[in-house]
């Protein structure tokens, strides 16, 4: 078991100085420990600094995915209460629709990550498939079905669905796609209204992670939640001539650098820090958002991922020795190799 908060020895101790750790294209790269990564974690343990990983990736607990981290990197003690993912900030929103219906977006998984938050899923909080299995020729391509209840979103007394919370890049983009816009342009049937320039957009949308391109297994760079929104964007400008409204969470937006140091403070049982060091690969989300967070935040890009630009992708391990500094970025940032 390795969430014991006693094997969390770095949560015993004050201290002035926090570590943000990025994670894909950081400590890891697919399903590979990035060399070095084990013995940094070492180091911060062995020096009682306070750390926390955040990623903008997802679509699993926080507890399965401190589990995972540390089975990777073969380093014990990672605890969920380490562990920010994109999607976490979204367990208030449980909350504020407890009583309205959402669409849920994302992996197979993320029924059980919304559930674990607090949301009545299958219910409140339904997935696209489970109305693509209940309304009949709402998509009409045939696709495995699923073990959650068909919901017909046409039969009468069905409650409109209010907002849909992207918490994760879906694995089907055409039959999500079909859905969420249907849902957005809202009418009877589903779908109905949301043609033409007056168009209003009938839910409100959480994205909870706008990486366009993430550090994965394979040596490019792939498509990540972004890319998936992008495209959502353009067809309901395309379909209902506005602009979809959209509220954003994960890096590099302040609400998720908030969260960060929200718990790092709970990690290190202080909220007094003179630096907090966000080490990430993409200038665009993690060097960015910890530049405008501004004081105590530092930005240090890593060379091993390559998600957000030239700066990265060189392949080269996390833990090298700082040469230079650039401007690039902002004062803050400093680049290793
Ligand atoms: O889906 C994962 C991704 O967009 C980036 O993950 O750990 O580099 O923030 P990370
Ligand atoms: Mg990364």
């Amino acid at each position: 078991q390795l969430a014991q908060p006693l094997m969390c020895k770095c949560m015993q101790r004050r201290n002035r100085i926090g570590v943000v750790l990025d994670i894909d294209g950081v400590v890891k790269q697919g399903k590979r420990a990035i060399p070095g990564a084990r013995e940094a974690l070492i180091r911060l343990r062995e020096e009682r600094v306070p750390f926390i990983f955040m990623t903008n990736g997802g679509g699993n607990t926080e507890a399965q995915k401190a589990a995972e981290l540390g089975e990777l990197l073969e380093f014990e003690g990672i605890c969920s209460e380490q562990m920010l993912l994109s999607h976490t900030p979204f367990r208030p929103l449980a909350e504020r629709f407890r009583q309205r219906r959402v669409l849920l977006v994302g992996s197979a998984e993320t029924a059980q990550v919304a559930r674990s938050y607090g949301f009545a899923v299958g219910t409140m909080a339904v997935r696209s498939t489970q109305i693509v299995k209940g309304t009949e020729d709402i998509f009409p391509w045939p696709r495995a079905t699923c073990d959650l209840p068909a919901i017909n979103v046409n039969a009468p007394g069905e409650p409109p669905i209010e907002a849909v919370l992207i918490f994760y890049e879906p694995a089907d983009w055409a039959l999500e796609l079909q859905v969420i816009t249907d849902v957005l342009a809202g009418g009877h049937p589903l779908g109905a209204e949301g043609a033409g320039a007056a168009a209003l957009q009938r839910a409100e949308v959480y994205s909870s992670n706008s990486d366009f391109l993430w550090q994965a297994g394979y040596p490019v760079p792939r498509f990540g939640n972004g890319a998936f929104v992008c495209a959502l964007q353009e067809l309901w400008l395309k379909r209902s001539g506005s602009p979809l409204q959209i509220q954003e969470y994960g890096k590099p937006y302040a609400v998720q650098f908030q969260a960060a140091r929200q718990l790092l403070s709970q990690v290190a049982k202080s909220n007094e820090f003179e630096q907090i060091y966000m080490i990430g690969d993409n200038p665009k989300a993690d060097v960015r958002g910890a530049n405008f967070a501004g004081d105590p935040w530092r930005s240090m890009l890593v060379c091993t991922g390559g998600a957000g630009g030239a700066a990265g992708g060189s392949g080269r391990p996390f833990g090298g020795v700082e040469r230079r500094k650039t401007k690039r970025g902002g004062k803050n940032m400093r680049m290793f190799w």
